[in-house]
């Protein structure tokens, strides 16, 4: 079985990283092996020599779609980490309604934008979908928009589809919201369209320039900039930061961190959770 050689290491790590920002370090040669190997097989390729070639020379982007579908890691759940949704219930969503109502008035529908930056396969979306659909009954007094994105095709794909098998449904969805939210068939659980209508995705890679017609309420970017550089993380919470509406709220991973990454943003606390906002 064709295992990486140093120099094949050398070669695999800088160009992941320039496709995704993903860090491979030195201990991650298995990595590469497991990962790649099902696509050196499905190419025809003897080693991953031969494979970094095919994928150089593919300029159909094709081959770089797959490698990044399999580099990636999509670890995601319904209600990941919980307390993120408990904030935007008890705290985020009253706040912000609270401060729209008293700038706009009644009268209008209130705007709510919300990006899943990284969004994988669409859980943490729907779980947000879910909390807001929960907590305000009537949507329709509500102009909601969530946006997913993610640089995985493959998760865009599912995330658009909207439907889990029985396995990421027990990650994390009671079965009280199921039978509510989502609708059985042959090969697992679809979201409603009453739900989905609330969400759009688009393939995006977080490291390449971006640019929005609107500012953002909520933004949520976990679990993603830990495979990350300093330096692309930096980049990264700058670019989130002037995304961010002036009162908007940045939620990231449980274990992670932005301190020393971008003086624009300030933590805040709220019982077990913790936000970031701009500074006045
Ligand atoms: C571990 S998942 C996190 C999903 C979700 N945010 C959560 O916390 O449950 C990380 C996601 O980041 C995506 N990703 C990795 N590099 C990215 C990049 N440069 N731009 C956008 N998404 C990226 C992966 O495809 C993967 O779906």
């Amino acid at each position: 079985m064709a295992t990486v050689s140093a120099a094949e290491f050398s070669l695999w790590s800088h160009y992941i990283h320039s496709i995704c920002g993903i860090q491979l370090d030195s201990s991650k040669g298995y990595l590469i092996e497991t990962r790649l190997r099902p696509l050196m097989q499905e190419t025809g390729c003897a080693n991953f020599t031969d494979l970094y070639n095919k994928v150089k020379v593919d300029f159909t982007n094709g081959s770089r779609k797959k490698v990044i579908d399999a580099i990636t890691t999509r670890e995601t759940s319904f209600f990941r980490d919980i307390s993120p949704f408990e904030l935007l219930q008890h705290k985020i969503i009253p706040d912000l309604i609270d401060q729209r109502t008293k700038s706009m008035g009644n009268g209008r529908r209130l705007p709510i934008r919300i990006w899943s930056a990284a969004c994988s396969t669409g859980q943490e979306v729907y779980s947000t979908a879910i909390v807001l659909k929960d907590l305000l009954v009537d949507l329709t007094r509500y102009d909601i928009r969530i946006l997913g994105t993610d640089i995985s095709d493959k998760a865009i794909a599912q995330a658009s589809y909207g439907r889990y098998s029985k396995l990421e449904m027990d990650r994390g969805m009671s079965a009280q919201r199921m039978s509510r939210y989502f609708q059985q068939d042959k090969e697992g659980w679809r979201i409603r369209d009453e739900i989905r209508a609330l969400a759009l995705f688009k393939p995006m890679n977080l490291l390449e320039p971006f640019a929005f017609p609107q500012k953002f309420d909520i933004i949520f970017c976990r679990n993603v900039a830990i495979y990350f550089s300093e330096q692309d993380k930096t980049q990264l919470f700058r670019a989130l930061s002037k995304a961010l509406a002036p009162d908007g709220y940045l939620i990231i991973g449980s274990t992670e961190s932005i301190a020393g990454l971008c003086p624009e943003l300030e933590p805040k606390r709220y019982l077990r959770s913790v936000f970031y906002q701009l500074k006045p």
